[in-house]
């Protein structure tokens, strides 16, 4: 069984992050989070950050596109990642990463892709779309990623039935806590397969 040294690429409180962190802590998956990369200073580095896993912010907008690619590369193979998880990560990875790490790259996403994916589609603007538009079922996605938005190969997927009256925000609760367990579950696939 293998045992992955992962990235994680985060953009806002990290509720994911810290849900794999846990997984792994309580031994449920062998695979550790050894690097933590956010596109701005962002609450969800607080916790890696107490227990000792180097984090590091990255922005695009602060230095030029061969720099922006060369810290992350530099970071990643500092801690031998083969393993890169996007949890609540807003921004596209640069290509060049994406090859480097193919079929080495998951993704959650909060809606039963290929239905409710897309540029744009993240957070509360998914859930309300998926209340707009009348859906039974909905639920998160582990995917493994490519160069194009919420696009490559599914790997795991659990649905949550939608009740009367539920509310984007409702739901978004739902699946949050539905997510908390399915992307360390979708790791330890992947440690099995291997
Ligand atoms: C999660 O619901 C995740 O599925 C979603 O952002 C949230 C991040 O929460 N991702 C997307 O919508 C990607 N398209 P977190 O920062 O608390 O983990």
């Amino acid at each position: 069984m293998k045992s992955f040294s992962i990235a994680a690429y985060i953009s806002g409180s990290g509720s994911n992050l810290r849900a794999v962190i846990n997984s792994s802590l309580r031994g449920n998956i062998s695979s550790k989070v050894r690097l933590v990369i956010a596109n701005k200073v962002v609450s969800g580095l607080d916790y890696p950050k107490e227990l000792g896993i180097e984090t590091a912010v990255v922005s695009r907008e602060e230095m030029q596109r061969t720099e922006f690619l060369k810290v992350q590369i530099e970071l990643l193979e500092k801690h031998n990642i083969d393993l890169i998880i996007l949890a609540g990560f807003l921004k596209k990875l640069p290509l060049e990463i994406v090859e480097k790490y193919s079929g080495r790259i998951l993704n959650i996403h909060p809606a039963l892709l290929p239905k409710f994916g897309g540029k744009g589609m993240h957070g509360m603007a998914v859930h309300k779309a998926v209340v707009e538009a009348g859906e039974e079922f909905s639920g998160p996605t582990v995917h493994f990623v490519d160069g194009k938005y919420d696009n490559g190969e599914i790997l795991l997927q659990i649905k949550v039935r939608l009740i009367e009256g539920e509310t984007p925000e409702t739901l978004q609760k739902k699946v949050l806590e539905v997510e908390h367990k399915i992307y360390a579950e979708a790791i330890k696939l992947l440690e099995e397969r291997e």
